[in-house]
């Protein structure tokens, strides 16, 4: 993850500050969320400010600041920054920092036609604690880069695969969708957002282990998260999946028009 701030300001605790003071430090260990800025409007931020709170929790760490207060400062960031699209990170290690990062979203030919995946052997520590966990992200850095993966799947020692290195993972049966149990990984956002529209769209799932090598049973796979949305795999190794799936298309359909009620009603408040 580029951990270096663009554009002009950053957030330090309750300032903005120029980019040009800012100070990398040593991130293990802390907490830390990603979300993304839809048309000046921070998206889904209650989920993700529960989430950070949710975090540090678990890390052990506390947030001096009120979710009104955070909100108010990444406002203010967005708009010193005059960015209405892109990525912002927000991490607390011992002081809370936020500022817009690099990020990389999907073309119109991913989604189309799906991207490829990787296996990793490798289990984060605490699943359901956003914490930066260096040594993962490195090996998965390494396997996305050395074979032109989009993401790599995590499996665990029971050889259970449960997320992705930063997404989570739907399999897809007929109208079902499965996905490794809450317990196991980090309560995506978008995770979340496809549970419910799932409900909404009739179709039904369960949350369940899925065995490695049980996976060339499926009809289709997608990983859902900030950056990819909801965002079909054509590959996992050397197993092919159909990225025009109908269930799959209707869930992209639908969390295209959550946001974008999301975004309306933010604007009309
Ligand atoms: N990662 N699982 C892991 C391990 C993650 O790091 C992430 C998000 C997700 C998906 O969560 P969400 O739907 O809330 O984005 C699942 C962020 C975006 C990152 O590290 O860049």
């Amino acid at each position: 993850m580029a951990l270096l701030p663009l554009h002009y300001f950053f957030v330090f605790n309750d300032s903005m500050q120029p980019v040009s003071s800012f100070v990398p430090s040593e991130n293990e260990g802390g907490i830390y969320e990603v979300l993304r800025v839809v048309d000046g409007i921070p998206l889904f931020l209650e989920d993700h400010l529960d989430r950070f709170y949710a975090s540090a929790e678990i890390a052990g760490k506390i947030i001096r600041f009120s979710e009104i207060q955070i909100e108010n400062l990444l406002n203010q960031l967005i708009e010193y920054n005059e960015v209405k699209t892109g990525n912002i990170l927000i991490s607390c290690k011992n002081n809370l920092k936020a500022f817009f990062i690099a990020h990389n979203y999907p073309t119109p030919e991913m989604i189309k036609n799906g991207v490829s995946c990787g296996i990793l052997k490798a289990e984060r520590e605490n699943p359901n604690a956003k914490v930066f966990q260096t040594t993962v992200r490195q090996q998965a850095n390494q396997l996305i880069e050395e074979n032109g993966f989009y993401e790599v799947l995590l499996v665990d020692g029971e050889a259970r695969i449960t997320e992705g290195s930063r997404s989570n993972v739907f399999f897809v049966k007929d109208n079902f969708l499965f996905t490794p149990p809450a317990g196991e990984v980090l309560l995506g956002i978008t995770r979340q957002k496809v549970l419910d529209l799932a409900i909404k769209n009739d179709l039904k799932y369960s949350e369940e282990d899925i065995l490695l090598r049980d996976i060339s049973s499926f009809d289709a796979v997608f990983l859902s998260g900030t950056s990819p949305k909801i965002l079909p795999v054509n590959k996992i190794e050397n197993f092919f999946y159909n990225t025009q799936n109908s269930v799959v298309t209707k869930l992209i359909e639908s969390y295209e028009s959550l946001i974008m009620r999301y975004i309306s009603d933010k604007k009309n408040r």
